[in-house]
């Protein structure tokens, strides 16, 4: 069964639906310990309550971002780790930490990579009028928010939006897409080769549309 160590900064809501999905049996996967760097964030209760490791690890203490990741490695191997998870996770990592599981560290992102990487991505999408946004879980590397994109959802952009309602809409695509992206990597139906991944599931309706607005008044 897969190890997952997962790394938040705040609500931890991403990582509730990963604890949630391991628990119901949805991903052959654990959360072996969970990793915050921002005291209080309520990221750590939500391990706690489930019985998970919740370990603080303040970036404060450590100047250097590899001396951190350093850091961060050691935790996640003390708790036997193959699959490390950023869910809310607000800090660049460096190539301490991707090599130490290289095509083995996944993030979450709140818009349609490659739309949009960096802060405030829901804000940028609003800013540049897209009628459609969503959410990308990508396999991290050295960029950032650019690496191999094994899951996207996407979301209309309603007229009114504001960026917490947007952030609302595809937060909860989130929570289904991160359990899903988590499944098909530690199941191996998704692989890397360069940039792209190939995926081993449904196709679904090939012509399905997702179109804001819908395409006709009906
Ligand atoms: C999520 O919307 C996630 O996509 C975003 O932070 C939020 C964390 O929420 N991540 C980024 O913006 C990374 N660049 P959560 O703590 O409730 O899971």
């Amino acid at each position: 069964m897969m190890r997952l160590g997962v790394l938040a900064s705040g609500s931890g809501s991403n990582l509730q639906a990963i604890l949630d999905a391991c628990a119901q049996g949805r991903i052959a996967a654990k959360v072996s310990a969970m990793i915050c760097n921002v005291p209080g964030a309520r990221a750590l209760e939500r391990a706690k309550a489930a019985n998970v490791p919740a370990i603080l690890l303040p970036h404060g203490a450590h100047p250097l971002r590899e001396e951190y990741d350093a850091r961060l490695v050691e935790e996640l191997r003390r708790h036997d780790v193959n699959l490390v998870c950023l869910a809310g996770f607000m800090r660049i990592v460096t190539p301490v930490l991707l090599r130490a599981f290289p095509e083995r560290v996944l993030n979450i992102h709140p818009s349609l990579l490659p739309a949009f990487p960096g802060m405030h991505a829901v804000r940028q999408a609003l800013a540049a009028g897209v009628r459609i946004s969503g959410c990308t879980v990508h396999l991290v590397d050295e960029g950032t928010d650019s690496g191999p994109i094994v899951v996207q959802a996407a979301v209309p952009v309603l007229d009114g939006d504001s960026e917490e309602t947007l952030a609302a809409r595809i937060l909860v695509q989130e929570h289904r897409a991160y359990p899903r992206a988590i499944d098909l990597v530690a199941s191996g139906r998704a692989t890397a080769a360069g940039r792209k991944v190939s995926v081993r599931a449904t196709v679904g309706d090939p012509a399905r549309t997702i179109a804001s607005p819908p395409l006709d008044d009906g």
